[in-house]
């Protein structure tokens, strides 16, 4: 890596120490190159394992997450109150963060899918790390965020507790902190390995994208993220607003618009946490070819786009693509039957064969 680069990483960092951070046992994933794959499609891809990451269930969030509870044990809170679908990763992220300190977690939940309530998956880890979970029916988004302030109101009017709140704005702006580091933990690793790609996938419609993009801008302009988003939201909006107040408060002077952020809505499906056909399909080439286990609520729509640009041309042939594997790993069994279904082997008829063998 040139100097100039590494003296900014550097810089980025230092300023970086300045927020108050907590450990969620996050280390160096490892990054591969899938050679199944790259053979197949003729492109040289390579996935940085971030379900690896952190504290169980893990994934990348928790580098935002080391920010955020940074703020919330420097600011001598005792609980926390979050939300959002049942099958959230972020929740159970935030549940496991909160055990790991030994702070309350109240979880306002979505009860609307078939899996909710289910017991499985990221529900499973909420209950078995205690979380205090009121279910709601409610759309994403502003309707589960003043039922979370509600519930803040009623027990502070109880008891006196005062939860820290996971407002939007507030904890993006931590995230996106995080989202940076882990790009430039990234970029380095990258870089040792000799493997600077010309994409990286990832699958946001936030602070992933934010981190990562104001990433290159400040340390490697070639580089473009390619955003999927996970829910039908304005990524564009987002992104650009989170990218230019993260700039802002590093005193930084990167901005940029609605204009600059690549992010493809055309893969959410029917909506968020609604697996897709095209979802199911990347599911199992992943797996079959790669030895790589994604989820229908994120990463497989991630990689339904990467691998719907691979074999339409989009993507030239010998170009060097990453693909942030981000986590929810719960979520690969949470769904299974769904995706069992999507592939055409139902779980009744797959049971059925098995039977036939016996
Ligand atoms: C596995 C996984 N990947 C990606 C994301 C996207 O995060 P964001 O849209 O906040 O960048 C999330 C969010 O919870 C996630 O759980």
């Amino acid at each position: 890596m040139n100097k100039e680069k590494s003296v900014k990483i550097e810089e980025l960092r230092t300023k970086l120490n300045r927020f108050p951070k907590v450990c969620l046992d996050t280390f160096l994933t490892p990054i591969v190159r899938l050679e199944r794959i790259s053979d197949d499609l003729e492109i040289e891809v390579f996935v940085k394992k971030e379900y690896l990451n952190g504290v169980p269930p893990g994934g990348h969030y928790a580098h935002a997450l080391e920010y955020v509870f940074g703020d919330i044990i420097a600011n001598g809170y005792i609980s926390v109150i979050h939300g959002g679908p049942s099958q959230s990763n972020q929740c159970a992220m935030v549940t496991a963060a909160s055990t790991k300190y030994g702070l309350k977690t109240h979880l306002v939940l979505r009860k609307q899918l078939p899996n909710d309530l289910s017991d499985r998956g990221n529900l499973y880890t909420d209950q078995l790390y205690g979380a205090d979970i009121r279910w709601v029916t409610a759309e994403l988004g502003p309707e589960i965020d003043g039922l979370k302030k509600e519930w803040y109101g009623e027990l502070s009017k109880i008891n006196g507790e005062r939860p820290y709140l996971f407002e939007r704005e507030k904890v993006d702006a931590l995230s996106c902190l995080g989202m940076l580091e882990l790009f430039l933990n990234t970029y380095e690793q990258l870089d040792v390995q000799g493997e600077i790609p010309s994409l990286i996938y990832v699958v946001s419609c936030g602070p992933t994208q934010s981190g990562f993009l104001l990433g290159t801008k400040l340390i490697n302009p070639d580089i473009k993220i390619v955003g999927v988003r996970e829910i039908p939201w304005d990524a564009q909006g987002i992104i650009s607003k989170q990218v230019n107040s993260t700039a802002e408060t590093l005193e930084e002077k990167v901005r940029v618009t609605g204009d600059d952020i690549v992010n493809y809505p055309e893969f959410v499906g029917e909506g968020y946490g609604l697996p897709t056909e095209g979802g199911a399909k990347a599911i199992k080439y992943f797996a079959e070819k790669g030895a790589i286990l994604l989820e229908p609520v994120y990463t497989a729509k991630m990689a339904d786009a990467f691998l719907t640009h691979a074999r339409d041309g989009t993507i030239r042939k010998g170009t060097k693509v990453l693909i942030l594997h981000s986590g929810g790993s719960p979520l690969t069994y949470a769904y299974s039957e769904d995706t069992y279904g999507r592939l055409g082997k139902s779980l009744k008829e797959f049971a059925i064969q098995n039977k036939q063998h016996d």
